[in-house]
């Protein structure tokens, strides 16, 4: 008989982890088992987002008299309603939601910060291709009382836990509270998420490289430079790389953890920062990809180092595996040409 994996539900591992804190106040785990009911929630959604169309409901309305929401919007309101009354977290941030998410005046306030991007790859959602949702967790910084800005604008480094979720052929849960990144599979007759994945490790060098090349023309040199030298033909060095572009950084990003490769959305010609987001999309991600023994960067310094100064702040993303990453900061930084 083969050796099968331990059958264990996120919900057991996170006690798990919990328990092997004494100081543990259980808050931690209590704050993560109600992300993974968002999680469910958001996945029966995305799971009929296409029947919406042939039932012609476009228009029609919940319990409530409300007009069915798009799936963006009903991500970010509903993790921020199954969040905003446990007691754990004192403020929470959204790339969906202008300023901060303050926890309403009726509910206690708990020592921990959600920041979250919802819906990651939106444009991906009619067309049935996997998009994601992806979380940062922080300690607060101020003594007590609702959160801050402040609360919220901490670097990468900082981040108590992190996770993602890809909402694809399977549905899987990846989080990572500084001891590993565990991936769990949604197992939907049951409706449990089921360790998968344990202790993942990003290979140090893929073959793989994930980039919008449709903004080529857009590039400084040194970045049109790194791809063209990706793409050259050297077997000695496993090139020419081979290119995949979902369009949703999370899945993206999950298959170059599992096989190696690197993801990058440098600065263009339209987003001279970089597009995506520090605080809900590069940082946890980056968190994620760091505890895996991968490498993320914006070109020049450590992703997690970087201190955001305002929670919707863009950066320039190379993330993946640690050779990959250090061989772009190379050509970004000039010290190397193709
Ligand atoms: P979001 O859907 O949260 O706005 O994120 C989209 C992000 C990311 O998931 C993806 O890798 C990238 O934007 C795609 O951007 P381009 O269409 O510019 O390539
Ligand atoms: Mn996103
Ligand atoms: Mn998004």
């Amino acid at each position: 008989m083969s050796v099968k994996q331990r059958l264990m539900t996120l919900g057991r591992h996170i006690d798990e982890g919990e328990r092997e804190h004494p100081e543990a106040t259980g808050d931690f785990s209590g704050l993560l088992s109600d992300l993974a009911i968002a999680v469910k929630l958001i996945w029966r959604e995305v799971s009929k987002a296409g029947l919406i169309e042939i039932l012609g409901s476009t228009d029609r309305q919940n319990d409530s008299g409300d007009e069915i929401k798009k799936l963006d919007e009903f991500a970010n309101e509903t993790i921020y309603r199954a969040m905003d009354h446990g007691g754990h977290l004192c403020v929470m941030a959204s790339e969906e939601s202008q300023g901060l998410m303050k926890i309403p005046d009726r509910y206690p306030k708990g020592k921990y910060v959600l920041v979250y991007d919802p819906i990651d790859g939106s444009s991906n959602i009619d067309a049935n291709v996997s998009i994601g949702s992806i979380f940062g967790i922080f300690r607060r910084v101020t003594p007590s009382g609702p959160g801050t800005e402040e609360d919220c604008l901490q670097s990468g480094y900082k981040l108590a836990a992190a996770a993602y979720v890809i909402y694809g052929s399977s549905t899987i849960f990846v989080y990572c509270t500084g001891k590993g990144v565990h991936g769990f599979t949604l197992d939907p007759s049951v409706g449990e998420f089921l360790l998968s994945h344990e202790n993942m490790r990003i290979p140090k060098r893929g073959k793989t490289y994930s980039v919008n090349e449709g903004n080529y023309e857009k590039w400084d040199a040194n970045v049109r430079n790194y791809v063209d030298y990706l793409k050259k033909d050297d077997p000695g060095t496993g090139r020419p790389y081979t290119s995949r572009y979902v369009g949703s950084l999370v899945a993206d990003l999950h298959r170059n953890i599992l096989h190696g490769g690197i993801f990058l959305y440098p600065g263009d010609k339209t987003y001279p920062e970089g597009k995506l987001r520090l605080v809900y999309e590069c940082s946890p991600l980056s968190y994620i990809v760091e505890h895996a023994g991968g490498r993320a960067s914006d070109g020049t310094g450590r992703i997690l180092d970087i201190v955001p100064t305002c929670i919707h702040q863009r950066t320039k993303l190379f993330i993946g595996s640690e050779e990959d990453v250090k061989e772009a900061e190379d050509f970004i930084q000039g010290r190397r040409i193709a």
